[in-house]
């Protein structure tokens, strides 16, 4: 006899057929269990003594590993046991809750729900036992009544911590057990509706229910519009329907009523249909869907989130741009569909299956799932079953949520006949929804879908899937850009590419927030727990917000990327698009504000009354204004006072015109140069090729020698170039953090060095020659003028530029130039370019595993400690209270200390951010592959 939970055949005992979410009103008595429950926990099943005589007492819902009974664990691929279908191990956890309920008196059926228990549990009221269900993310419910008398009873829930479904739940999270979801009890009037399906058809909303009830649709003021008595199936016609959409979330109120029970559900009319051109049109009008995938995750509380939570999570959505979501991998508690009908959201509601372990890594097989192996379970008929009931159970429970617009039948699992039996239920539903199901992208088999889901392709390649007439579908990226640690840095061109071609419908960022645990302050990732067998280190800290959902550079760069508005500005004429689906600029307030080295001098505010999708001209006369920076006219779009979108275009670049005098006064020491002059003295070492002092009113102004430098701390976007095993052609492999500075000559003339140099990496030869030339003029100004050559088969830089350690620690600074957040070539569509003020400590960014940040691009000046440092190029910089090298040791953010000092990058360049810790490699224009690179800015002391 096998084990239950190991049999994947019987896949539950007593648990009532799926059904609608609802919470029943009226005369029905709904008591939430929620809160402290008795707790015993055993290494495994067979240690659960008959009576057990110490209980601990735990908070319901949660995750055990989280309340100290074992340790998290994060795993993305592996699973955490032996592969071994339908076995698990036979040290397997288990944890028992237990509590007592009272009911005042038996005058209906009593049902228990339980929204979330991982991996399976068993249920026992009053010692009998009522049942068992697997399938940790869907609702599971038990009719009680039999079991329970007026009075105390006592509910029992045994959990295991792995059963036969664990196979199926591979996602790439912590692996949580417990209890995490809302637990409550329903006491309900006999012949209650139990299920209700409820669709709009043109202006009618069409109700089933599986018993007569009397229907009432009610507006948003609660008067009523329509109504039908006593009926199993209505058809209630609405005259003039508001339509629902992400923008303007319309809904209506229908109420069942039967045996004084109400059942109340939102219901919106939106309609969804692939037009000829394989577009996505929602109510008619063709969308892009700009996602983000969400995964269940907070970093006390694992995978239990509250009510409120979630809604915080969908408000910051809705202030980034965002209109989807993909529900990766598996349903959310149900209240985060109420919400996003409400809000206004499309759903991808995927299903709770993935089956990632099974994917081929012997060496030179391709990245395709085990398909040969008779252990894969999607081709397995043992578990066609507990597959196809895994989309039952999550459609039933949702299915009467406009904001669902997509059915997907889980993740990275391979494609076989098991989703293909699920596609089909799905099809023969008829909801008018679309079907995803990411494996087929590599079986390209699209019969049963009907949307071409890709991740992370590459821009190219995606570009030709989008041009090839034969590609039967909508083209949806279920996953792009890869938001791990700095960045994305490419969710701007893919957002371009969306808008030229119909048939790219869009896609969800990967992903929303990052996974951690925190600890004492610091956020712990995989690797840090004892007992992890197996584990992926910090590859669950891949969010576009943190995990206590501050923002980062990257979350602006997708509010940008997603933004409703794009201008262009052509010969004195400002064109306006307005990028909403549905909704008039007219509630909208538009300003365009020309700027002169960030300063207004002209500014702009008007109501465009807009269409959706449409375009407006403005011209726009340039008064002549001086600027020494830039000039830049900058559009911003508000509702109320928020900012939706802002765009900016450069009109002007400042000569910027550096009046030089003559050469400052030189002296030749043995082996140094001093140039000097009133409130002045520079010491420049002939032997290093660089400053080494440099004195301005007295203010030592260096704290350690200038220095030309190729590193930046890997961002984990850099994983790939960073390093890659027996390859040289890496930022490691050219070993560019191990640095040696050779200067070959260096002469000297008044007011003037020339250097020639080189840099290398330990091992390599060298990867960069260089003739540098340095003039002091006897104000004290300092022109440095690089040429050089990188080697001709060198991997492409980090960056290139010089390196000031400045005595002060965090030296406040201004700079003209993109922020206030860090910006980079690819990543500043969330900046602009203007006059920001910061330091170095506000410059810090959080980053789970320390790494490179704080840059900013389009930079022409920066004052900081003694200095103004100007170019007539763009240059980049930054100001921070670590070093690369310390960036790059660190692990964790505990491992940063404060050094005293204020380290100053003037970069040349700075190669982009892109997402390649999962996404494509970093695009060749956000590289810094130049081979010749010259390079000049000048300092002016600021003597005071
Ligand atoms: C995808 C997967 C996600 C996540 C991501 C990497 O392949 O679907 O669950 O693992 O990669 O962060
Ligand atoms: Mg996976």
């Amino acid at each position: 006899m096998p084990r239950i939970y190991e049999n994947p055949e019987k896949t539950s005992q007593n648990r009532l057929p799926p059904r609608a979410y609802y919470i029943p009103g009226g005369k029905s008595e709904y008591t939430l269990l929620n809160g402290q429950w008795q707790f015993a926990f055993f290494p495994r099943e067979t240690a659960v003594p008959a009576e057990i005589s110490h209980w601990d007492c735990v908070p319901v819902p949660s995750c055990w590993q989280l309340l100290g009974y074992e340790h998290p664990n994060y795993t993305n691929i592996n699973y955490p046991f032996p592969c071994d279908p339908p076995y698990v191990p036979d040290e397997n956890p288990c944890g028992i809750y237990q509590r007592t309920f009272s009911l005042e008196s038996l005058w209906g059926p009593v049902y228990l729900v339980l929204e979330g228990v991982s991996s399976c549990a068993f249920v026992e009221v009053n010692g009998r036992a009522v049942g068992f269900t697997q399938g940790s993310h869907l609702q599971a419910e038990f009719d009680l009544t039999e079991f329970v008398r007026p009075g105390t009873n006592t509910l029992r829930v045994k959990v295991l911590k792995w059963c036969c479904g664990s196979y199926l739940e591979d996602q790439d999270f912590f692996r949580y057990s417990g209890i995490f979801r809302d637990v409550y009890l329903l006491q309900r009037p006999r012949g209650h509706v139990r299920d209700v399906d409820i669709r709009t058809q043109g202006n009618a909303i069409l109700v089933h229910a599986d018993a007569p009830a009397d229907i009432r649709v009610l507006d948003e003021a609660g008067h009523c519009l329509a109504r039908a008595e006593r009926t199993q199936q209505a058809r209630l016609e609405i005259e003039n329907p508001r339509l629902w959409n992400p923008e303007q979330p319309h809904l209506y109120t229908v109420t069942l009523e039967r045996e004084g029970e109400e059942i109340v559900q939102k219901i919106g009319f939106r309609t969804i249909r692939v037009s000829d051109r394989r577009e996505l049109c929602i109510n008619g009008v063709p969308v892009k869907l700009h996602g983000v995938n969400h995964h269940d995750t907070h970093p006390k509380n694992g995978w239990c989130q509250t009510e409120a939570e979630l809604r915080r999570d969908l408000e910051e959505m809705k202030r980034l741009n965002i209109n989807c979501v993909r529900t990766s991998h598996y349903p959310p508690s149900p209240v985060f569909l109420n919400l996003c009908d409400e809000m206004g959201f499309y759903v991808v509601l995927e299903t709770d299956l993935e089956t990632h372990g099974f994917i081929q890594r012997e060496a030179g097989t391709p990245y395709y799932y085990d398909s040969d192996n008779p252990d894969w379970p999607c081709a397995n008929p043992m578990w066609r079953r507990e597959f196809l009931e895994r989309m039952q159970r999550a459609v039933e429970r949702d299915k009467n949520h406009c904001s669902v617009i997509m059915w997907s039948t889980g993740n990275e699992s391979g494609f076989g006949e098991n989703q293909v039996a699920m596609l089909q239920w799905l099809a023969a539903r008829q909801d008018g929804r679309l079907r995803h199901c990411e494996d087929t992208c590599h079986t390209k088999q699209y019969d049963h879908v009907d949307v071409v889901s890709h991740m992370y392709t590459g821009l190219e390649e995606l570009e030709q899937e989008a041009q090839n007439p034969d590609a039967p579908l909508p083209i949806f990226l279920c996953e792009y850009s890869h938001a791990m640690g700095n960045g994305p840095g490419d969710v701007w061109d893919y957002n371009r590419l969306f808008d030229r071609y119909p048939n790219l419908i869009g896609g969800c960022v990967w992903e929303w927030a990052d996974h951690t645990v925190v600890e004492n302050g610091v956020q712990k990732y995989g690797g840090d727990f004892p007992g992890e067998l197996t584990h992926d280190g910090n590859f669950c800290c891949d969010g576009m917000v943190f995990a206590d959902r501050s923002l980062k550079s990257g979350s602006l760069e997708v509010k940008a990327a997603y933004q409703p508005m794009a201008t262009a500005f052509e010969n004195g004429v400002l064109t306006v698009t307005n990028r909403f689906d549905f909704t008039s600029f007219s509630e909208c307030s538009f300003v365009y504000t020309l700027e002169a080295d960030g300063m207004a001098v002209a500014e702009n505010r008007c109501c465009l009354s807009l269409a959706p999708h449409q375009s407006a001209e403005i011209p726009v006369s340039i008064p002549a204004a001086p600027c020494r920076y830039g000039l830049y006219l900058t559009c911003r779009l508000y509702r109320g006072d928020a900012l939706l979108a802002q765009t900016q275009h450069a009109l002007a670049r400042g000569e910027n015109p550096v009046q030089w005098q003559q050469g400052a006064a030189t002296q030749e020491e043995e082996n140094q140069v001093v140039f000097s002059g009133p409130g002045f003295r520079y010491v420049f070492s002939r032997e290093l090729g660089t400053f080494t002092s440099l004195v301005v009113s007295g203010q030592e102004q260096l704290a350690a020698p200038v220095a030309l430098t190729a590193w930046r701390a890997p961002t984990d976007n850099d994983r790939n170039i960073k390093a890659r095993w027996g390859s040289y052609d890496t930022w490691q492999g050219e070993n560019l953090d191990k640095l040696f500075r050779k200067t070959y000559r260096c002469r000297v003339q008044p007011g003037q060095v020339q250097v020639e140099g080189s840099l290398a990496g330990v091992a390599r030869k060298p990867f960069f020659r260089y003739e540098m030339e340095v003039f002091v003029d006897a104000q004290g100004k300092i022109r440095v003028q690089l040429q050089g050559k990188v080697g001709e088969n060198v991997v492409y830089l980090p960056r290139l530029g010089f390196e000031f350690l400045l005595p002060q620690e965090n030296a406040p600074f201004r700079y003209y130039g993109s922020g206030p957040l860090e910006s980079y070539c690819d990543m500043h569509h969330g900046s602009t370019v203007g006059l920001h003020e910061s330091t170095p400590s506000r410059e810090y960014v959080p980053y789970i595993r320390p790494q490179e940040h704080g840059n900013h691009w389009g930079v022409r000046m920066l004052e900081i400690g003694g200095f103004r440092f100007e170019s007539s190029r763009d240059f980049q910089c930054s100001a921070l209270g670590y070093s690369a090298q310390a960036l790059t040791r660190a692990t964790h953010t505990d491992a940063l200390q404060p050094d005293g000092h204020t380290h100053l990058r003037i970069d040349y360049k700075v190669s982009g951010i892109g997402s390649n810790s999962c996404g494509p490699e970093l695009r060749p224009e956000y590289r810094l592959e130049e081979k010749d690179i010259s390079f000049e800015f000048c300092i002016t002391p600021i003597i005071r």
